[in-house]
């Protein structure tokens, strides 16, 4: 009891210290919170099966991000999880094999590659963005006819693509 109260005070003296002092060093207007340190445990990793057990595993060192800025085959990624079971990483061997699936499918170049929605072709779309043939096809006809996509928004109005396929993707979609 008495710690939580002593912890209580401990706050509040810091807490209005705090503001205290940046109320004299800086009559500017407060600048909004950096957006990073909110987003300290969000990540970039796409949605995919065994998504969950990367984060927990692959994330108690280093940000789960680095995968996302290190794309590798299968390969890579097979060497690269040895390393990390070396370094100290630890799973089952079935959560192992579970996030060796994930990254091989979610996060090799060619899946985590840009996909410029105004340049690129019905197969390109097909195979990195996981549009059905007739999908990607409509895509494009769209395009044709209507000109240039500004945004995702533009691209929702492609009528037959399921908008939740462009959602998911969307990190890496540039106009
Ligand atoms: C016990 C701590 C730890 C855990 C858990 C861990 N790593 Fe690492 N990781 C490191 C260290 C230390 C480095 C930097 C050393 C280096 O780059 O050689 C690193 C670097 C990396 C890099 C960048 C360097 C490279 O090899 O390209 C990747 C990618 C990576 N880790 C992937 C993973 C994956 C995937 C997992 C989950 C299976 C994981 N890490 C879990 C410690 C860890």
């Amino acid at each position: 009891m008495k710690m939580v109260l002593w912890g209580v005070i401990a706050c509040v003296a810091s807490t209005s210290y705090g503001v205290k002092a940046f109320a004299q060093q800086s009559p500017q207007p407060t600048q909004p919170p950096p957006k990073e340190q909110n987003q300290q445990h969000s990540t970039e990793l796409p949605p995919g099966a065994g998504r969950d057990t990367v984060m927990r595993v692959c994330s108690k060192c280093h940000s789960p991000n680095i995968l996302v800025a290190n794309p590798r085959d299968r390969q890579g990624w097979e060497d690269t999880i040895t390393k990390m079971a070396g370094l100290g990483a630890m799973a089952t061997d079935d959560e192992f094999t579970e996030i060796l699936e994930y990254l091989a499918k979610n996060v090799t170049p060619q899946a985590t590659a840009k996909v410029n929605m105004n340049k690129a072709t019905a197969a390109e779309m097909e195979s990195s963005l996981e549009l059905s043939v007739k999908e990607a096809e409509a895509v494009v006809s769209y395009r044709t006819k209507n000109g240039d996509f500004k945004s995702l928004e533009d691209v929702k109005k492609v009528p037959d693509v399921d908008a939740k396929k462009l959602d998911a993707k969307k990190d890496r979609l540039t106009f």
